[in-house]
């Protein structure tokens, strides 16, 4: 019988020569494949007999075995190559610039929150958080704003439905229910602000219903009202980044404080349009007082112990008089070319580097 010797030669050159996988594929058909010069001895192994029958075939499966293994060893060599050829070509040019139109920004709302953070964190504040559904003891109840209390009307609440035990949760009025919770929470000093998500049922162009504030609290045994002041005062010249920035404080009225008042900062609105800072006019920004006695002991801290001031205010209101946006509703929509004017690169925090530390 032929022997195999130079068959087994050929079949390994023709593997030895495939330089690509698509070539080694092509080999091991003409190998193995169903007409494949192996595959028809073995269909030939039929009309052998006996011994001879079975010392062909043992030849031709060993035959097979080493075909098999030497396309497996060829396959791992010729993938490694084609993997380095792609790194080598595919290598990532780090000097090139970025492309501009794929940068992100962030939102005029986002900015004046981290940068309203900023400042009160120099002044040793640090941020609290709370619920957006609140019960009616931390919305009202511990705040001093009894049921029949008009504060309840003014404030057009959004009610969820009634509650098996009786009780009607709320979508928080004001972020002022955090104060509550704070005080209840851990034991004075406490100097916190709370930015947040505020909802009242009302919608116009310069009200939406749901809108952002952020509150502040400081109770302390010797805290009084020229500390409010100095506070305010000095958050208002730093956000607006103005230091000579007038400021008044108008009496006022919020159940949860006493003494209140209202805090206006100078503008002028001659020829239309509206500059902060110069002129006779005041623009009202924020709300804040003294904490009630009352609210104090509402939440377990003696009030003939200690004392403290709280201050509330539209974020909306202050970014919009900042960045010069004229329209409330603008500020949800989300539309791209909106975002873009009216949006921040990541790393420009102006009062980090003006307001502050100077
Ligand atoms: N919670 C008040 C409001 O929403 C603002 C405020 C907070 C006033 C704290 C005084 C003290 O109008």
């Amino acid at each position: 019988m032929e022997s195999l010797d130079h068959l087994r030669d050929e079949i390994l050159r023709l593997i030895r020569q495939a330089t690509s996988l698509d070539a080694l594929e092509q080999a091991r058909i003409a190998i193995l494949g169903r007409k494949g010069r192996v595959t028809e001895l073995m269909k030939g192994l039929g009309a052998l007999e006996g011994a001879d029958r079975r010392e062909r075939g043992q030849a031709l499966n060993l035959l097979k075995g080493e075909a098999e293994e030497a396309i497996g060893h060829a396959a791992r060599r010729l993938e490694d190559e084609a993997l380095r050829a792609r790194l080598a070509q595919e290598r990532v040019d780090v000097s090139l610039p970025v492309r501009a139109e794929g940068d992100g920004r962030i939102h005029a709302l986002s900015q004046t929150i981290d940068e309203i953070v900023a400042i009160f964190g120099e002044m040793g504040f640090s941020v609290a958080e709370g619920p957006d559904i609140e019960d009616d003891f931390h919305n009202f109840a511990a705040l001093n704003i009894p049921p029949e209390h008009p504060a309840r009307q003014e404030q057009d609440t959004f009610y969820l439905p009634e509650h098996r035990d009786g009780g009607r949760k709320v979508l928080r009025t004001h972020t002022s229910p955090v104060q509550v919770r704070t005080m209840q929470s851990i034991a004075p000093p406490i100097r916190i602000i709370v930015p947040g998500r505020t909802f009242r049922s009302d919608h116009d162009a310069t009200h939406s219903p749901m809108f952002h504030q952020v509150e502040g609290l400081v109770i302390d045994e010797a805290t009084h009202m020229g500390h409010l002041k100095g506070c305010l005062i000095e958050f208002c010249r730093a956000f607006f980044d103005i230091d000579d920035l007038p400021v008044r404080f108008r009496p006022s009225y919020f159940p949860f404080t006493e003494p209140s008042a209202e805090v206006d900062i100078g503008c002028s609105r001659d020829g239309g349009g509206l500059k902060i800072g110069a002129g006779g006019d005041w623009l009202e920004i924020l709300g804040s007082g003294m904490v009630h006695p009352k609210v104090l002991a509402n939440c377990g801290i003696d009030p003939a112990r200690y004392q403290g001031f709280a201050f509330g205010m539209g974020i909306e209101r202050i970014a919009m008089l900042k960045y010069g946006i004229p329209d409330l509703r603008a500020i949800y929509d989300n539309d791209l070319r909106w975002l873009r004017h009216y949006g921040f690169l990541p790393l420009d925090l102006p009062s980090m580097t003006g307001g502050l530390g100077r």
